[in-house]
């Protein structure tokens, strides 16, 4: 954060605290595209795409929103270059590692969600700790999805349900929204009100399928490492303009 952002470090005054959303998720698009703009390499873009969400993380307690979520390695993004996977889940252990003692220190309770025993045994062993140290804490809700696809979250809810109603545990009409999303992967955590995506893409790419249902969509073409306060700042504001209806008039 530069000087001139300090002000940045409080709700921005255009910005109303009553309307801001409750819970923002992200997809951090861009970083191959910023590296190499820069002449560096791909990984490189991962990195300073780390120190983004770190700043967005801390922004959003300063300003008061109480939980956050990131697409961080999609159930795609395997078809990737052996290379860069290998680089992605050596950078999330160390990054886990790294900041852990900082998130407890600042009440930051965090959360996976995805495939997560198609992870290495040791990003395993890394995210229990993470999740099972940061449990308790309360200032905010940081969740990171990790080899998450949200065609394959309803398919294993559909399975997990199905298998209750083949042993009685559930009847068909047992099955409501309620009930179904107790069996997503993000079960205890409240929908999306704000996704943001970053690169000027404008799809949701398998992310949140269900949970996205009445979520408003806001895209820039920055890239995610250049995704900054003033960023964000412009996001929020944009949010506040719009009227959400849910459906009604
Ligand atoms: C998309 O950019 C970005 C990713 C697939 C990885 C995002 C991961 C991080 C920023 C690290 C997060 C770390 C933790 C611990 C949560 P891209 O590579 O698709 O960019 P491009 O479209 O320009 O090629």
């Amino acid at each position: 954060m530069t000087i001139q952002d300090t002000e940045l470090l409080y709700l921005p005054a255009d910005l109303k605290p009553e309307l801001l959303p409750h819970h923002v998720a992200v997809i951090m698009d861009g970083n191959g595209r910023w590296a190499k703009r820069q002449g560096l390499p791909r990984f490189m873009g991962h990195k300073r795409g780390v120190d983004a969400l770190k700043d967005l993380l801390r922004c959003c307690k300063d300003w008061g929103i109480k939980a956050l979520t990131a697409y961080a390695f999609s159930t795609e993004n395997w078809k990737r270059p052996q290379e860069e996977v290998d680089f992605l889940m050596s950078l999330f252990q160390g990054v886990l590692r790294q900041e852990l003692r900082e998130m407890v220190e600042e009440n930051v309770q965090i959360q996976f969600v995805g495939n997560l025993p198609a992870l290495p045994q040791t990003l395993q062993d890394e995210i229990s700790r993470s999740m099972e140290e940061t449990k308790d804490n309360r200032s905010i809700k940081f969740t990171v999805a990790t080899n998450y696809g949200g065609r394959q979250e309803i398919l294993q809810a559909c399975r997990a349900i199905a298998h209750k109603v083949e042993q009685g545990i559930l009847k068909p009409d047992d099955i409501c929204e309620e009930v179904f999303e107790s069996h997503l992967y993000t079960a205890g955590i409240s929908d999306p009100d704000l996704l943001i995506r970053t690169s000027g893409e404008m799809r949701l790419s398998n992310f949140l399928l269900w949970q996205m249902a009445y979520g408003e969509i806001y895209i820039t073409d920055t890239l995610w490492p250049d995704f900054d306060r003033n960023e964000f700042h412009r996001a929020l504001y944009a949010y506040q303009q719009r009227e959400r209806r849910f459906g009604k008039v």
